[in-house]
């Protein structure tokens, strides 16, 4: 409905007051739709900064715990772990990833022993345990998709018995949802959820994140051949619709600043739920500029995740989770 011509509509009446801006405020951000992403890695007191993401360190499991049961005081919903493997557990075949106590895994029974109402999310990819960095195995340097599916089932699995409520495929290898949730359904995990990397782009944003899990200096190449083009929107919507249709019960879009056009495409589209990935490459400008006195902090952190719920997502993965629970707390 267009408005009627000026001076009738005066657009500015209603942006006259605080009040009025609230009472009209079209879309909203809370802390239920906060999931954060935490590196976790082995050893005890240790909080290690990540040089590339100001204001993130690695968390040995004893101050997982506590930061934990802050995001959850603040109403955030959900956790997601990402490990840094020890180097020496980084292989060619990968089985750490699989191991019923790795550090995934321990830090899963860990977490749902002291908080069973946190929702704690897995990532399900081979990266963190590739001796090359990959998300799947390399053979004669090709990534093949089908054994590494085998291997994420496994992997799935695995975090499903150690207690995972939200297993997060990040892999972007053909087949891995239906293979899993098949998996899931005979082993007995039937509500288990997966929230699908379903449009995950082969991005320059994650460089930092490549850091934080040690996978940088190991990375062979790129990951053209199973992530998504950039240049690409019919593919990520084709990818949706195959995830949805094998089973994963939410998706996600990745990265996410970037990618809010496909963010928007998806949700009007499929009507399913649907998040965004502010991945570590977009936290880290805004936090580098914010640390050179360039931009507000609390203004663009809250902006840039608002602009996630305007374009329809249900929910962000962000690092910035604690502190936009805190500011959203007052
Ligand atoms: C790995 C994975 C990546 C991210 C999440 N899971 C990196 C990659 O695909 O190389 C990136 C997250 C971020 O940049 O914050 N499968």
């Amino acid at each position: 409905m267009t408005p009627a011509p000026f001076p009738a509509a005066r657009m500015r009446r209603l942006r006259r007051t605080r009040a009025l801006r609230e009472m009209v405020q079209e879309n909203g951000l809370s802390t239920a739709d906060l999931i954060w992403p935490v590196f976790i890695r082995d050893g005890e007191g240790v909080e290690e900064p990540i040089p590339s993401l100001p204001g993130v360190n690695r968390l040995s499991l004893d101050r997982l715990l506590p930061a934990a049961e802050q995001a959850q005081a603040l109403g955030i919903s959900a956790i997601c772990l990402f490990p840094y493997t020890d180097p020496a557990l980084r292989t060619e075949s990968c089985e750490e990833a699989w191991n019923p106590d790795n550090l995934t895994n321990r830090a899963i029974r860990a977490l749902k022993a002291a908080l069973p109402e946190l929702m704690v999310m897995t990532d399900i990819a081979l990266d963190p345990y590739n001796a090359n960095g990959h998300d799947g195995f390399v053979v004669e340097g090709q990534i093949v998709n089908d054994e590494t599916v085998e291997a994420l089932v496994k992997m799935g699995l695995a975090q499903a018995a150690a207690g995972a409520d939200i297993l997060g495929p990040s892999d972007m290898m053909d087949g891995r949802i239906g293979a899993l949730r098949m998996a899931l359904e005979a082993e007995g995990y039937r509500d288990v959820a997966i929230l699908s990397y379903a449009a995950k782009f082969a991005s320059g944003f994650y460089g930092p994140f490549r850091d934080a899990v040690g996978a940088s200096g190991r990375l062979v190449g790129d990951k053209a051949t199973y992530q998504i083009n950039p240049a690409n929107r019919d593919e990520a919507l084709a990818c949706v619709s195959r995830d949805l249709a094998e089973g994963a019960d939410m998706v996600m879009v990745k990265p996410g600043m970037p990618y809010l056009d496909i963010c928007s495409a998806v949700k009007e589209r499929f009507r399913r739920p649907t998040f965004a990935y502010q991945v570590s490459g977009e936290y880290a400008m805004l936090m580098a500029a914010a640390q050179n006195g360039w931009l507000d902090e609390e203004k663009v952190m809250l902006e840039s995740l608002l602009a996630f719920k305007r374009a329809g997502c249900d929910g962000v993965l962000s690092y910035f989770a604690p502190k936009v629970a805190q500011a959203l707390r007052g």
